[in-house]
């Protein structure tokens, strides 16, 4: 271990900040999903913290695959049939069990959001919700240049 990570802690603990409600019931591959409308429920002594997300087109949702058990390093990914590893893959089976999936907010009620193309089980706990502000992305990286 470096000197750096020495200083870091071993473990890392969330709560979820709330949970995905579908029909979408068994983690299986369906195109499908990508498509239909799925709520996230957020936890209510959290619901300041949507305060101007009605603004946003999309958001970036980070969950925990909570069916999956265990993982492998290397596996065949399904998307181009190739070997790759954990890394080089969005296998649901993972080190650390996290999600990201970009979505398109349909809409706001309270402490409901409305998503597009969750592909995340009803049930799954729910680990952030950030904005895709693709303009402000790619101008911070011009800027650095
Ligand atoms: C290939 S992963 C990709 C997820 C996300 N887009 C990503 O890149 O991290 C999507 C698959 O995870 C599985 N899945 C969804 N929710 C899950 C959960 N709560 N626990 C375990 N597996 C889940 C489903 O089979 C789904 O097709």
């Amino acid at each position: 271990m470096s000197e750096n990570s020495e200083n870091a802690p071993e473990k890392v603990e969330f709560t979820p900040i709330g949970y995905v409600e579908n029909d979408y019931f068994k983690p299986e591959y369906k195109e499908e999903v990508y498509e239909k409308v799925s709520k996230i429920v957020l936890r209510e002594d959290l619901v300041d913290g949507l305060y101007r997300v009605e603004e946003l087109e999309k958001l970036y949702i980070l969950f925990y695959f909570s069916k999956s058990e265990g993982y492998k390093l290397i596996h065949r990914r399904r998307y181009d049939g190739e070997m790759s590893g954990v890394f080089a893959s969005r296998s649901p089976y993972r080190p650390n069990g996290i999600g990201l999936t970009l979505v398109e907010l349909l809409k706001v009620e309270g402490n409901v959001l409305y998503v597009k193309g969750i592909d995340a089980i009803n049930g799954t706990p729910v680990l952030d919700i950030k904005p895709y502000m693709k303009d402000l992305e790619e101008k911070a990286k011009e800027k650095a240049k």
